[in-house]
C-alpha cells in the first residue's frame, strides 16, 4: 500500500484566539499595547508598578488610599520562609537563576494553605504573596551565590527601589529606581504570550496559583521568549564594538542564526515598549559615562533590520528585550538576572490571568484546555501495528 505523506502541522497557535480576556490587548499591526483599556505607552513613567498590579488584579487604577493599601500588602509579604533561604544556600552556585526561581515557587507553595482553597479570595492572596516575594528570591539568590548574606526587604521602599536595594545593599537614587519601575511597568503584562498561555493552561486544570506561575516561569526562561534579553547582552559583549556589528550580523544570518531581540510573533511594526526603553538605555549610558552598549544596540538594530530585509524581503523590528538588555547592564544588574527581572514584573500578569481563567465571570468561562494534534506516525499499513513480544523483536 502506498504511504500517504501528511504535511507536518506546526501552527504554534499563531493568530488562533483561544479565550476572551479583559486584561490586556496587543494589536501587532499598529504596535498598540493596552492594559485594561489604558495605552501602556501613556502609563509608563506616570504610574508605579504597584498601580499596575492594582490595575491588573483589581481591574482599575487605585485611589490614593487603595494604592497605600496595596503597597502595604506587598511590603508585608516580601519576606520568604527561612526554609527557602536555607534551601537556596544548598544549591550549586552556578544553578541558573530562572531554575532557582521556578523551584522556589514550588517551595513557597509548601508553606501556603491558600493552595487548598479554590476561591477568588485565596487566588488574590496568593497573587500578592508571589508578586511580593519574587524580587526577594531573585536578589537573595544573587547574594547567596556570591557568598553574601541576603539583604532584608526594606518596607519603606517601593517595589522597584526595594529590589535594587536587596540586590546591591544600597538604596538606589530616584532616577535609577524610577527607570527600573518603568521597566517593571512595561514588562508586567502582554496578553496570551507563551508563558501566560502556559500559566492559564495549568490554571484551567484547577491547579493552584503557584503551580500555574511555576509553569509561567519555565516558559519565560526560553531564549525565544524572556530569555532573549540575556542573549541580547551576550551578543553585544561578543560583538565588542560598534565597528564589528555589521560583520557580525551578516555572518550570523548567513549561518542561519537569529538576532536576539529582533522580531516578534505578534508585532509586525515597532514594539511600543522598545521605543520607551531605548532612550532610557541612552540616558543610563550617559550616566555611567559609557554609551557604547547603547550605540552598539542602535547599530545592531539598523544593520540587523537591513540584513533581514535583504534576506527575507520584509521588515523586522526591535522587541522589548532588545534595549532592556543594555539598560539593565548599565544598571549594574548581572546578565543572567535579566530574565528573572522580566519574571518579577510578569508575575503580575500571570496572576491576573490565572484568576481570570479560573474565576473570569463575564470575561471567560472556565474550561479545561485540551487541544488536538494530527497523528502522522506509523500504522504499519491499513491497520494498527501488530504487537511483537520483546523476545521476537
Ligand atoms: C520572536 C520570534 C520567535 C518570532 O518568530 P516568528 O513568529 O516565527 O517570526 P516571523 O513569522 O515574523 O518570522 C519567521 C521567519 O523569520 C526569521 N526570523 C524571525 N526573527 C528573526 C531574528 N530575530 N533573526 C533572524 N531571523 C529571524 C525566522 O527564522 C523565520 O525564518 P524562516 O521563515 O526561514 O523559517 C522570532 O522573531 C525570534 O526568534 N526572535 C529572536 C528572539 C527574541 O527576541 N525573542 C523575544 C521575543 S519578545
Amino acid at each position: 500500500m502506498e504511504e500517504v505523506c501528511k504535511p507536518i502541522l506546526n501552527t504554534g497557535l499563531r493568530g488562533f484566539k483561544v479565550a476572551s480576556t479583559k486584561i490586556s490587548d496587543v494589536d501587532g499591526t499598529v504596535g498598540k499595547l493596552v492594559y485594561r483599556g489604558y495605552l501602556v505607552k501613556e502609563l509608563a513613567g506616570k504610574i508605579s508598578f504597584e498601580e499596575v498590579v492594582s490595575l491588573l488584579l483589581y481591574e482599575r487604577l487605585p485611589s490614593k488610599d487603595e494604592l497605600a493599601q496595596i503597597k502595604e500588602m506587598l511590603a508585608e509579604e516580601r519576606h520568604v520562609p527561612p526554609e527557602l533561604i536555607s534551601a537556596l544556600e544548598t544549591r550549586p552556585k552556578d544553578a541558573l537563576p530562572m531554575d532557582i526561581l521556578q523551584s522556589s515557587v514550588g517551595l513557597l507553595a509548601h508553606h501556603d494553605h491558600d493552595t487548598r482553597e479554590l476561591s477568588v479570595e485565596a487566588a488574590n492572596r496568593m497573587a500578592i504573596k508571589l508578586i511580593a516575594k519574587f524580587p526577594t528570591i531573585v536578589a537573595a539568590w544573587d547574594r547567596i551565590r556570591n557568598n553574601k548574606k541576603p539583604v532584608e526587604p526594606n518596607p519603606e521602599l517601593g517595589h522597584a527601589a526595594n529590589f535594587l536595594y536587596m540586590l546591591n545593599g544600597t538604596i538606589p537614587d530616584d532616577e535609577l529606581a524610577g527607570f527600573f519601575d518603568v521597566c517593571l511597568v512595561l514588562h508586567a503584562e502582554h496578553s496570551f504570550n507563551a508563558s501566560t498561555f502556559a500559566a492559564r493552561e495549568v490554571a484551567s486544570t484547577r491547579a493552584h496559583m503557584y503551580a500555574a506561575v511555576a509553569a509561567g516561569v519555565g516558559s519565560l526562561s526560553g531564549e525565544l521568549h524572556g530569555g532573549a534579553n540575556t542573549r541580547v547582552m551576550e551578543m553585544l559583549t561578543d560583538i565588542g564594538s560598534v565597528d564589528h556589528v555589521e560583520n557580525y550580523v551578516n555572518n550570523l544570518l548567513e549561518s542561519g542564526g537569529i538576532i536576539m531581540g529582533l522580531g516578534h510573533a505578534v508585532y509586525k511594526v515597532d514594539d511600543p515598549r522598545a521605543h520607551i526603553l531605548a532612550p532610557m538605555s541612552k540616558v543610563m549610558g550617559e550616566r555611567t559615562g559609557d554609551t557604547k552598549w547603547y550605540e552598539m544596540s542602535k547599530e545592531l538594530e539598523i544593520k540587523g533590520k537591513e540584513a533581514f530585509k535583504r534576506r527575507k524581503g520584509r521588515d523586522i523590528y526591535a522587541n522589548v528585550d532588545f534595549y532592556s538588555a543594555s539598560l539593565y547592564y548599565y544598571m549594574g544588574i548581572p546578565m543572567d538576572l535579566f530574565t528573572p527581572i522580566f519574571a518579577i514584573a510578569r508575575v503580575a500578569g500571570w496572576a491576573a490571568h490565572v484568576i481570570e481563567e479560573q474565576f473570569g465571570g463575564a470575561a471567560s468561562k472556565p474550561v479545561l484546555y485540551r487541544p488536538d494534534s494530527e497523528y502522522i506516525g506509523d500504522y504499519c499499513g491499513p491497520d494498527e501495528c501488530s504487537f511483537v513480544p520483546i523476545e521476537k523483536r
